[in-house]
């Protein structure tokens, strides 16, 4: 087969991220190009040991490559851990890209295009320092309204709407984001711009973007078209591929779904699913980074039991902090949910999303949970906690309108009332909206929608720009 390309892909090392960037890897592996998906050794590791990602899965051109030993492994949930992995990932995944790109590292194939996620500037210096002839594309894995808001934060800080006043729920309008001013208060932000360093390293590494040959990014056009047209006032070439778990699963065009978990997907609650009623069931759970106190965990747990609702709930070993100071858990919440819920480590969570017996998703709105709960016409109750979940959470709750947004609060009588709001009183009102979104992000990957023709748009590119850094060299040749 004629060889047409060979992209070496730098996830950021956590769930989410190596998640969708993962489905891209597979995308261009089913369009015959040859892929280089680095990562540190724990994410390698697990990889190998909860998914098929070595079995099968790919072709024989997809390489899974471990980074040398040393990157941070501990928790991101604090500004010491997530600093200390951009650090690591500087000190040692910056050296092993550059050599693999220098062909240091027994490639038998040349690069022909580098996608790096959020810590752009680590691509940008390798191949610029080198003088590579290397385009980089930046694939940022979260919402275009997240990337916009991240974008724009010079702005805000310039009209001394940032930093943020530590003055409790701050409901005041941002007024600097374009396309926004409408309906953003300052407590939608990512809780890091009321740190300064943390706002400056996220904005320094989204406004590199304009270095990038394009911009990738898990969205579609019908659903953020409005921001991708700001976005693409300082970004030109944006490539929307989204929703990319839908998007691979048409193009396997298969029903069933490759996990990229990175823990052991419990499989015991599908079968708990098919005995219950349709769209019954709500499901909760956020993500794979968040922490949630004990009284946070006992205040849900509440709500969840006396909204009287059919719940299965994804409760992580590492959800709740501070386990010494564990009580035993009072006996009516053991009783609620030997009634009516079912409790998992970890959910082969796109296949819940898709039965039918669920009907709303408590969720902490990370990016790709998101997307998974659109694509599958599930109305969403919205509990953020860091990065783009709060404006993720504004979008679904005040412009979408595919659920309602808790951002903030979590007492028992809250978690409640909403829960029936979502599966009872407002049902109807949202479960259409939802599947009619849902319709949108199905024609949005399917033959000529706009998330697949970007995808060949994409495809273009990375051929024609390589086509055009070897004409010279040819022409030198000839001559
Ligand atoms: C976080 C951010 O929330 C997100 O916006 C950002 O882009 C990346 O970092 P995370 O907390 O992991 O990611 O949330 P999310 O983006 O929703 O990704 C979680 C993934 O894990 C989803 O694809 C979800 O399907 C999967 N998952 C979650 C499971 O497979 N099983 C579970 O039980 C829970």
């Amino acid at each position: 087969m004629e060889f047409i390309g060979h992209i070496l892909i730098f996830p950021f090392p956590i769930q989410g991220h190596v998640n969708s960037m993962l489905k891209l890897a597979h995308l261009f592996d089913l369009s015959n190009f040859h892929v280089t998906f680095s990562v540190p050794s724990n994410i390698h590791a697990r990889l190998l040991a909860h998914t098929d990602v070595n079995s099968g899965r790919f072709s024989p051109r997809f390489r899974l490559q471990s980074f040398p030993a040393g990157i941070y492994e501990g928790a991101i949930d604090s500004k010491e851990g997530f600093m200390e992995l951009c650090d690591s990932l500087n000190r040692i995944a910056k050296p092993f890209l550059r050599e693999c790109i220098a062909q240091k590292r027994n490639f038998s194939l040349p690069f022909t295009a580098f996608i790096s996620d959020f810590q752009l500037s680590i691509a940008l210096d390798v191949v610029g320092e080198e003088c590579f002839n290397l385009p980089v594309y930046y694939f940022r894995t979260i919402s275009a309204c997240g990337f916009w808001a991240y974008f724009s934060l010079p702005d805000l800080f310039e009209a001394g709407e940032l930093p943020i006043k530590e003055n409790g729920i701050d409901s005041s309008p941002i007024t600097k984001i374009k396309g926004m001013e409408d309906f953003l208060r300052v407590r939608d932000l990512p809780p890091f711009c009321r740190d300064e360093d943390l706002a400056v390293l996220f904005y320094t590494e989204t406004r590199l973007a304009v270095h990038a040959r394009g911009l990738i990014l898990n969205t579609f056009e019908d659903l953020e078209g409005p921001i991708l047209s700001q976005i693409r006032t300082k970004c030109p070439k944006v490539y929307t591929l989204g929703p990319l778990h839908a998007h691979l699963k048409a193009t396997l065009a298969s029903k069933s779904t490759h996990s990229n978990s990175l823990r052991q997907e419990d499989e015991t609650c599908m079968a708990w699913l098919d005995s219950q009623e349709p769209k019954s069931v709500i499901y909760v759970s956020f993500g794979s980074i968040s922490v949630i106190t004990r009284q946070q965990l006992m205040e849900l747990w509440y709500g969840l039991v006396n909204s009287g609702k059919k719940f299965l709930w994804v409760m992580r070993s590492d959800l709740v902090a501070g386990k010494d100071e564990e009580t035993p858990i009072p006996l009516e919440l053991e009783e609620g949910t030997k009634a009516n819920g079912y409790i998992v480590g970890w959910a082969p969570q796109e296949a819940v999303l898709d039965h039918p017996a669920v009907g709303g998703f408590l969720t902490h709105s990370g990016w790709n949970s998101t997307l998974e709960s659109i694509a599958a016409g599930v109305p969403m109750i919205c509990w953020p906690f860091f990065a783009d979940q709060q404006m993720n959470s504004r979008f679904v709750g005040e412009v979408w309108k595919l659920g309602l947004d808790m951002k903030d609060v979590c007492d028992r009588s809250s978690v409640e009332k909403l829960i029936r709001e979502l599966m009872e009183k407002r049902k109807g009102e949202f479960l259409e909206r939802a599947e009619n979104m849902g319709k949108l992000a199905k024609q949005a990957i399917s033959e000529g929608g706009s998330s697949y023709c970007n995808f060949d748009c994409l495809i273009q590119d990375i051929i024609k720009v390589n086509e055009d850094m070897r004409k010279p060299l040819k022409n030198v040749l000839a001559s």
